[in-house]
């Protein structure tokens, strides 16, 4: 169907499509939910992933950015996504950067975008999270990052992620520091390791403030991390200090990778796959397998699924592949990896994690 909707789509301008693609999946939530369950039905039991204190119904989830806003969780559901991430949030609602911010590479079927991290604020999205949060078979990550403001650096940029997850701790599943974002409004990000590490200090601190103070779970804690700048890279220096600062704090695993610094945006899709594929590969590698890996960038198949799998992710993301493939993307990726894992003699999806590490 998808086919059908598509050049429909891409004759308006990107962000139009977005937004015309999200108000008819809210809709569609709301008075044919049943439908869209039929339509997209497909459960094996090999697809399920047991992570971070969570079950994971499929391994397939949404990608942060794609709803920022907390609006699409129930659509995602139906459409069979084993979980879903929202945000970026940040502490003050933002617009963003001006427009034009997103644009498409059709050829590459990729996507570059400068958005800016526009989002309602944490304020307006909490309480939307609290009433989305009572559902533990489809976990709710949400991605917080500082928001996109120059003016907001040192200890107040600490006290802004702490505001954010002050607010939305008690209703994820689990949190990703977006610490990644290529195009903030200062142009730098958190992941120079000595900023990593105070703001891991401060995030420590957080944490053991809502033990205190009697809350029943603290959510895992995910570090969002940027592709390598080369595709085939062995070792490399930055992500050995990264790695040495996240294990000295409470980081439960990571998310592998943003989106590629591009002409002033970040770009997503194919393009991006051997270097997050690298990065998931180096990070299971590195860390024994022990912390996990959200692989994500350019997944838009069950083979690459598979292939970000057995380098070691436990569990993947879309989003520009969604742009391209459209929702039905998710049920034939969750197919193929039953098919794949058939194949190759695994029962179960977690014991492709890393297989090709
Ligand atoms: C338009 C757009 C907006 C995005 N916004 C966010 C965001 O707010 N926070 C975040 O952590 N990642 C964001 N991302 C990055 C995606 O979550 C993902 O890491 C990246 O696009 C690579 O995956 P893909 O190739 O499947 O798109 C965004 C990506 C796109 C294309």
């Amino acid at each position: 169907m998808y086919a059908r909707i598509r050049p429909l789509l891409f004759a308006l301008g990107p962000e139009q499509a977005h937004f015309v693609a999200s108000t008819g999946a809210r809709i569609a939530q709301n008075v044919a939910p049943s439908v869209l369950e039929r339509m997209f039905a497909f459960a094996h039991p090999a697809l399920s992933v047991q992570i971070l204190g969570l079950t994971f119904t499929s391994p397939v989830g949404l990608a942060a950015g794609f709803d920022k806003n907390a609006r699409l969780v129930p659509f995602f559901r139906m459409a069979g996504a084993g979980f879903t991430e929202v945000g970026s949030v940040t502490a003050q609602r933002s617009p963003g950067n001006r427009r034009p911010r997103l644009f498409r590479i059709p050829e590459d079927e990729a996507l570059v975008n400068r958005m800016g991290l526009g989002n309602h604020g944490a304020e307006r999205i909490a309480p939307r999270l609290k009433r989305l949060a009572h559902r533990p078979a489809f976990p709710m990550g949400v991605n917080i990052a500082k928001t996109h403001s120059p003016d907001i650096l040192g200890e107040r940029a600490l006290a802004d992620f702490a505001s954010t997850y002050r607010r939305v701790a008690n209703h994820a599943s689990y949190i990703t520091l977006n610490v990644s974002c290529p195009n903030t409004a200062e142009g730098k990000t958190f992941e120079d390791p000595a900023t990593l590490d105070i703001l891991l200090q401060h995030m420590d601190l957080l944490m053991t403030e809502r033990r205190r103070e009697g809350a029943s779970r603290t959510p895992p804690l995910l570090v969002k991390l940027s592709p390598p700048e080369r595709e085939q890279f062995v070792l490399d220096s930055l992500y050995d200090e990264i790695l040495a600062v996240c294990a000295e704090h409470r980081v439960d695993g990571f998310v592998a990778t943003n989106t590629l610094p591009h002409e002033q945006g970040g770009l997503s899709g194919p393009p991006l796959a051997a270097r997050s594929t690298s990065l998931v590969r180096y990070l299971y590698t590195k860390t024994g397998g022990v912390k996990p890996i959200i692989g994500v960038g350019g997944i838009d198949s069950a083979e690459a699924a598979y292939e970000r799998l057995a380098a070691g992710a436990s569990l993947v993301q879309l989003y520009t592949g969604l742009v391209y493939h459209g929702p039905g993307l998710i049920k034939s990726i969750k197919q193929g990896l039953v098919r794949l894992a058939e194949e190759e003699g695994h029962s179960s999806i977690s014991h492709v994690t890393g297989s090709r590490a």
